[in-house]
C-alpha cells in the first residue's frame, strides 16, 4: 500500500533532460539509495517526489495517490517528509521552534484558537512540545533545544533537520545527502539515527548520498543515475560491481575540480579505485 513507485519519470528543463524515464520502487519499510555523479539528477528526483518540481512525463505513486499531480503541501500530508542538500532551517529560531514548525501539518487547533490561548489549543501545544522533545532525544539534540539553530555545529544542524522531518510523523523520509560535509564522527552518529529511524519508527527511507560507505551500509537497494538515466539498479553489492557504474564514477572523478574533490569527487574516486583494486 505505501510502497513508493516511480515509473518512467522524466524531467526536462529548457533543452536539458535532467531525468530520463527513470523507474524504481521503494517497498514499505526499506531503505533505498539513489546515487550517481554530480548533476546525475538525484536532487531533481527528490524535488519531483516532494512536489517542488513538476514531472514532464511519468508517474510517482505513494499511499494510493499520484504525487506528480499534488502540491508540496498535499504530498507532505500523505506522510512524505524531506531534508535538503543545503540546510533549510530558520537559523535564528531555536531548535524547538524549528521542530514545532515541522509539526504544523499535524496541528488541529489552528492559528486563531492558538492566538486566543483557548484551553484546547494549549493542550494541543503541550502535546506537540512533548513529542518534539521525544524526537529531539531520538536524534540526539535534546541539549540544544533552546539554542538558535545557526549557532550549532554543522553536524548537529543536519540532525536537527532530520528531526524536523521526523516531527511531521512521516511514513516516507527523503534524505538528500544527509552526511555531506560531515566529519567521520558526525557521519557515524547520523548513520545510527537513520538506522534507528527505520528500525524503531518503521519508516521507508529514500537516500541520496555520495558517501559510498554509508550507502553500502544502510541501503537495501540502490538505483544509479548518470546524466538523468538509470544505469543500474540492484543490491549495494551488485551495483558496486557493475561496470557501467564504475565507468560513470571514473568519468566523474576525472572531471571534478580540486575544490569538489574534498567533498564528493573523492568518495566517488575512492569507490572506483577500490573496485579497480578488487579486480586486479
Ligand atoms: N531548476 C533547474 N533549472 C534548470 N536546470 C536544472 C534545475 N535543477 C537542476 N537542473 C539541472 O539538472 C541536472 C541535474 O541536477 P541535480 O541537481 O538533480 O543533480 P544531482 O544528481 O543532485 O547532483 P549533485 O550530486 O551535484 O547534487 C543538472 O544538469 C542541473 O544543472
Ligand atoms: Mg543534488
Amino acid at each position: 500500500m505505501s510502497e513508493l513507485i516511480v515509473d518512467g519519470l522524466t524531467v526536462r528543463f529548457a533543452g536539458l533532460t535532467a531525468l530520463d524515464a527513470v523507474d524504481f520502487a521503494v517497498p514499505e519499510g526499506s531503505v533505498h539509495a539513489v546515487i550517481g555523479p554530480n548533476g546525475a539528477g538525484k536532487s531533481t528526483c527528490f524535488n519531483v517526489l516532494s512536489g517542488v518540481y513538476r514531472a514532464t512525463e511519468g508517474s510517482v505513486r505513494f499511499a494510493g495517490a499520484e504525487l506528480t499531480a499534488l502540491s508540496p503541501h498535499k504530498i507532505a500530508a500523505l506522510g512524505v517528509a524531506r531534508t535538503f542538500q543545503n540546510i533549510a532551517l530558520s537559523s535564528r529560531q531555536s531548535v524547538e521552534n524549528n521542530l514545532m514548525l515541522g509539526r504544523h501539518r499535524l496541528t488541529r487547533a489552528g492559528f486563531a484558537s492558538a492566538g486566543l490561548r483557548l484551553p484546547r489549543a494549549r493542550r494541543e501545544d503541550a502535546r506537540h512540545r512533548g513529542r518534539v522533545r521525544e524526537i529531539a532525544r531520538f536524534v540526539g539534540v535534546s541539549e540544544y533545544l533552546d539554542a538558535p539553530v545557526g549557532m550549532l555545529p554543522y553536524g548537529v544542524q543536519k540532525r536537527v533537520e532530520l528531526a524536523r522531518a521526523l516531527a511531521m510523523e512521516p511514513s516516507l523520509l527523503l534524505l538528500d545527502e544527509p552526511v555531506a560535509g560531515m566529519n567521520g564522527d558526525e557521519r557515524r552518529r547520523m548513520a545510527e539515527v537513520i538506522v534507528a529511524a527505520r528500525a524503531d519508527l518503521g519508516l521507508s527511507i529514500l537516500l541520496v548520498e555520495h558517501d559510498m560507505g554509508m550507502v553500502m551500509k544502510l541501503a537495501d537497494r540502490v538505483t544509479v543515475l548518470d546524466f538523468g538515466r538509470r544505469i543500474a539498479d540492484g543490491t549495494p553489492d551488485e551495483v558496486q560491481r557493475d561496470p557501467a557504474v564504475i565507468r560513470a564514477y571514473l568519468g566523474a572523478a576525472h572531471t571534478v575540480d580540486a575544490g569538489e574533490l574534498a567533498v564528493t569527487g573523492e568518495t566517488a574516486a575512492d569507490a572506483a579505485r577500490q573496485k579497480a583494486e578488487e579486480r586486479a
